[in-house]
């Protein structure tokens, strides 16, 4: 089966001063249509400069990234990407800011934007400024700005990361939701190995200096998941051990 998303990375290096720092080297990403993969790995490893790469925003990179087998040039809708803070426009309207990317904020919102805050638990909030939000309101709205272009893929970068860990639940359960209901490819990196395992079909575990791929773990526990379901627990287990070989715990 062709993957829906591909990111083939050679080598991605910043300069430093006279040296290079490589911080990926042959790391080859393939997410099936449908497919939620998460990246983990140590904190410096190159999971956000991965996603980067993958989003099209990394001119640099000797990379290449396929959509549907097509080569990616540049920053397309269908690909979005969520961020770990919501990066909202603060002088614009909840509404408006999940439009914007298509309205320019400027046009009257659509119809599609009160379903969409509905669909993330916000019915009724769109006039409302990111200021008179929560942290955990703000990322939902992040997330109905991702999903109104209607990408095939969306990319997320420690999303639920500034959020207590009571709404960090809440929100992975949102997204599992949405991602389903809208047929949405996901590529996510977490730090959470609780968060990869429940949210996963597969995690990918990055070693450092330069980061590849040290292991994928299947994660095969039946959907919905019951987060104290033993097979959850044996699945946490086997990131962990991935993680410990590849010296990030
Ligand atoms: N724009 C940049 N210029 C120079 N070095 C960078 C830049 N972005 C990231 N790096 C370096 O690349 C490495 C990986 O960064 P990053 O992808 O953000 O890691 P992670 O998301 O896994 O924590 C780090 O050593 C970081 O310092
Ligand atoms: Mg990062």
């Amino acid at each position: 089966m062709t993957p829906l998303l591909e990111v083939h990375v050679r080598q991605r290096r910043y300069a430093q001063g006279e040296a290079w720092n490589e911080v990926l080297r042959d790391v080859h990403v393939r997410v099936a249509a449908g497919e939620i993969v998460s990246l983990v790995g140590a904190s410096g490893c190159g999971k956000s400069t991965l996603l980067r790469i993958a989003a099209g925003l990394d001119r640099e990179a000797d990379a290449q990234v396929l959509l549907d087998g097509r080569p990616v040039i540049g920053p397309t809708r269908d690909i979005r990407f969520v961020f770990q803070e919501p990066r909202l426009f603060p002088w614009l309207s909840v509404a408006r800011n999940v439009a914007f990317d298509l309205d320019d904020g400027r046009a009257q919102p659509s119809p599609r934007v009160e379903e969409l805050l509905a669909e993330v638990g916000l019915a009724g909030l769109g006039a409302r400024l990111p200021k008179q939000l929560s942290g955990g309101q703000a990322q939902r709205v992040a997330i109905a700005r991702g999903l109104y272009v209607q990408p095939r893929v969306l990319l997320l970068d420690e999303p639920f990361s500034a959020v207590d860990a009571f709404t960090r639940l809440k929100l992975q359960d949102l997204l599992l939701r949405v991602v389903q209901a809208h047929g949405i490819t996901v590529l996510l990196v977490t730090h959470d190995i609780d968060e990869a395992v429940h949210l996963s079909d597969r995690v990918i575990v990055l070693d450092s200096g330069p980061g590849r791929i040290a292991a994928e773990v299947p994660v095969s526990v039946p959907r919905p998941r019951d987060r104290d379901d033993p097979s959850s627990q044996a699945a946490f287990a086997d990131v962990r051990r991935a993680l410990h070989l590849a010296h990030a715990l």
